[in-house]
């Protein structure tokens, strides 16, 4: 397996897309540090040394409207691998890794694709491992070595990674989306609880009923009314 490793980079994905075109699928790209590591929403990604940072290029031979659940095999394979350093997890919908309640790792997919064709997918991973967390960070976020109290290698983390996705990306050329969506609802943090899911256009508040099989998360409004949601953030503080 070809893994390129950078000691610093302005974003492994947006690396990634410069050479997904023509590089093969499975390609890992993995950097010390990110200079503009870039969340969702156009966010900043913090990314110092001592963390993983990651991207993967896939070329899955599946039709489009498959993609969105590419994120929930990338959640899985984290909740497996810190499971494997004794460490329990929850999913955040759509993409985040909590531990306590606090994030400890952030997933961005961007891809390439036609109406049915897909050309590639970058699915970027962040995880805190032995980094320092950013002071305004530090009650919403956490790491691998703060949970534990000790650092583990960062070598160690990233195996058991690229393991665990290869053995979900498995399963997801399988077509076995049930299985998985079922396991990810498993760790899900938010089903069952209320919320309040911030979007572009306001926020609406509910219970998070179930994620459908397209990834879109079910609301159930205050109003009793089901409510659909494809993009935003969910919150579990009121
Ligand atoms: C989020 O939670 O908003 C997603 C964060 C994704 C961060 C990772 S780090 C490796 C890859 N390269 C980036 O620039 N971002 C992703």
């Amino acid at each position: 397996r070809k893994i390129i490793y950078l000691q610093e980079v302005d974003s492994t994905n947006e690396f990634a897309k410069g050479i997904a075109p023509q590089e093969e699928e499975g390609t890992v790209i993995v950097a010390d540090i990110q200079t503009k590591g870039k969340g969702r929403k156009l966010r900043v990604w913090s990314s110092p040394k001592g963390g993983l940072w990651m991207s993967i290029i896939l070329k899955p031979n599946v039709h489009p409207k498959h993609l969105t659940k590419l994120v929930f095999i990338s959640a899985l394979a984290v909740v497996e691998t810190l499971a494997e350093f004794g460490i329990e997890s929850k999913i955040k919908w759509p993409n985040d890794v909590l531990v306590g309640g606090k994030k400890i790792c952030g997933i961005l997919s961007e891809g390439k694709y036609s109406e049915n064709r897909v050309e590639y997918v970058i699915l970027g991973l962040g995880i805190n491992v032995n980094n320092e967390l950013p002071k305004e960070l530090k009650d919403t976020a956490t790491s691998i070595r703060e949970v534990l109290g000790f650092e583990v290698p960062l070598i160690d983390v990233f195996k058991k990674l690229i393991g665990k996705l290869d053995k979900e990306y498995l399963q997801y050329l399988k077509g076995n989306y049930e299985e998985i969506l079922g396991r990810w609802k498993m760790y899900s943090a938010i089903i069952g609880k209320r919320v309040r899911i911030i979007t572009d256009d306001g926020e609406i508040a509910g219970v998070a009923i179930d994620i459908d099989e397209n990834g879109a998360l079910i609301l159930k409004q205050n109003n009793g009314v089901l409510e659909r949601i494809y993009y935003g953030d969910v919150s579990l503080r009121f």
